[in-house]
This record gives C-alpha cells, structure tokens and sequence, in this order.
C-alpha cells in the first residue's frame, strides 16, 4: 500500500457536508459549489462563530491577536491565517507526493510550527501520517500541546533535535529559511538532514534574493520585509555572496520569545546559492513556487545510498559545493 497525504482537501469538504456541518453552510454555500466556494464558507462560518469553528476544527483557533503566541509569525486575521494555512498545507502537499517515495504511513515535521497556521492541517486532516511540531517559542508550544492532537516539542537549544529520536520521511519548514542568517541555516539544515531517512524530503521555504528589488519599489513590501530603515544599495551590496540577511525583531522581545535576534531576522537567498550549497544535505530535486510573489520552496531529497558509497557520494557533493562545479 502506498498513498497517504498531508492535508487531504476530500476529507475537508467531506466534513464540511456532513450532516453536522452542512446545513450550517447552506446558507452560504450548496451542492454545486466549488470547493473554493465550500472552504471560504467555512472560514467565514469559523470567523463569525468561535463555537462553531472548535468544533468543526476540533482544535480551537489561535488568538492571533496575542502576540506572544505569535511572535515573529503571521498576520493579525483569522480568516487570513486559516485560508493561508489551508493552501500552503496544500501547495506543500503537492510538492510531497511529486518526490516522495512509496510507504504505507509517514512520520512527517513541522520545523518552527508557530501557533499551528499549517499544523493544524495535517494534525486534522492529514491521511496515514504521523505529523509532529516544533518551536522554539515556549508559549506557542504550551499553546498547541493543550490543543492540537499532535505532539510538539521546544527547540531548546540551537541545532539540537534530540526530541526527534526516529527517521522522518517529510520535514518542512514555513517561513523558517526566510529567516536565518547565513551560518545559522546552514547548521540547521546540517541537523534537519541528519534527521531525515534516506529518499526522505525536506521543503524549505525561501524568498528569493531577486525580491530585494521590490524593497525600493513597493512600500507595502518595504514595510513587510521590516526593511524601512535600510538602504536598498547597501542591502544589495550585504548580498554579494548571494545571501543576504539583516536583523529585523526587537531584541527584548524576541528573547522573551525563545528567538535568537542576532541569527532570526529576514533573509533572502539567490536560487544559485541554493543549487550550489544546499546539495551537501541532499539533492535539490525542484524550486518551485510556495506563494506567488513572495515565497518559493526548495525540495531537498535525501540520497538514498547508504555506508561507503553514500559517505563517498557525500563528500564528493560537500568538495564540488567547494568548488562550485
Ligand atoms: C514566520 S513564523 C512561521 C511559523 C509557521 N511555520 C507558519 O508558517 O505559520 C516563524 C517561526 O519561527 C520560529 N523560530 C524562531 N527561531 C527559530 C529557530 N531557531 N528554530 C525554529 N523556529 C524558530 C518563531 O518562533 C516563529 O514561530
């Protein structure tokens, strides 16, 4: 047997025309409705009615107003943070079943789930995997250890996923690598493919260094990349190797918060630099787009060759990345 998905839209509108839920929507929504139509009706039904959404979600929704369960992660709107959640569980779903290898079930992380955006996906709707979360915010994990029907962990310190004690064969990470400065991604993915099986895959989000330019010109973007006090000429220049990164959170704030200021800020990256240095950890199988204009993914696989052939294949890999052949 093989199959199995991390956020299986079926089960959703299934659920959403249950006898339980359905006449709710009715209003709303009916039998010829696009399943678009069906998942706006139940963000709109979850936002007007908290009662209603703990039930159909099982899980409650996040506070998302309260800052320090979101420190350092999305946008002050429910409706915003369920859609947006719901289509990136699914555009992380899509490039999962194009990569992966055939398993009756999955062991699947979240790395830096944050108040559960995308978790709560695969924990509710997630088909023969077994989906976990990690955080270094103490608050958020508290926050989804007392709702959500998945285990959580605290990152406690940099680098170190002890908690993880078996082969993964997914790990992805939201809005992470769009964060870390240079010397903190590549450590962090050194450990994230150490815990991964072989033929196993990461997606990784990154925003690409091409985007800087949209700093200069589009003010609203200046204001999301927290870039308003930086000089475009010298951000360009600050990426020259093809990685740029600058601080961008209140250093109190960020401490209080378990996020390290001085390694977490915002960070873009030139798909070269990926091809070139990321290959160490695994091939890069696909870049493609996560959100339209603002995100795209990278999904690295884990070689499959194990012992001498694979240590050799590896550091082959790690001498060409050296080289940049
Ligand atoms: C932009 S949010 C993304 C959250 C979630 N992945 C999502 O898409 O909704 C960034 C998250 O990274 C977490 N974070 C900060 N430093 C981290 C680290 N060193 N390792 C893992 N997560 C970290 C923050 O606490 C925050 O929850």
């Amino acid at each position: 047997m093989s199959g199995g998905s991390l956020f299986d839209i079926g089960s959703f509108i299934s659920r959403a025309k249950s006898e339980e839920f359905w006449p709710d929507l009715r209003s709303i929504v009916d039998e010829n409705s696009t399943q678009s139509a069906i998942v706006e009706a139940v963000i709109e039904k979850s936002v007007n009615s908290p009662d209603w959404a703990q039930k159909f979600y099982r899980t409650p929704l996040p506070n998302v107003k309260d800052g320090s369960l979101n420190f350092a992660s999305g946008v002050p709107d429910i409706a915003y943070t369920l859609r947006a959640g719901l289509l990136n569980a699914q555009t992380l779903d899509a490039f999962w079943r194009k990569h992966r290898e055939p398993k009756d079930s999955y062991k699947v992380l979240d790395f830096g789930c944050g108040s559960g955006r995308i978790l709560r996906f695969p924990a509710e709707f997630g088909d023969r995997i077994v989906v976990r979360g990690c955080e270094v915010n103490e608050y958020a994990v508290n926050w989804i250890r007392e709702n959500f029907p998945c285990a959580v962990d605290r990152i406690e310190r940099p680098f170190d996923l002890g908690f993880v004690t078996e082969p993964v064969d997914l790990i992805y990470a939201w809005s992470i690598f769009t964060h870390f400065s240079e010397r903190e991604h590549l450590l962090w993915l050194e450990s994230l493919a150490g815990k991964l099986a072989p033929g196993g895959i990461m997606l990784l989000t990154f925003k690409p260094l091409t985007m800087v330019d949209r700093i200069e010109t589009d003010p609203a973007y200046r204001k999301l990349a927290r870039a308003e006090k930086l000089s475009v000429a010298e951000l360009k220049e600050k990426a020259a190797n093809g990685y740029l990164f600058y601080e961008c959170y209140d250093a109190e704030r960020s401490v209080q918060h378990g996020v390290d200021p001085v390694t977490f800020g915002n960070t873009f990256i030139d798909v070269g630099y990926i091809r070139r240095y990321w290959r160490r950890f695994g091939d890069v199988v696909e870049i493609g787009t996560a959100v339209e204009g603002y995100q795209d993914v990278v999904v690295l696989k884990k070689r499959k060759v194990d012992g001498i052939a694979g240590w050799v294949g590896d550091r082959i890999a790690v001498l060409r990345a050296a080289l940049g052949v």
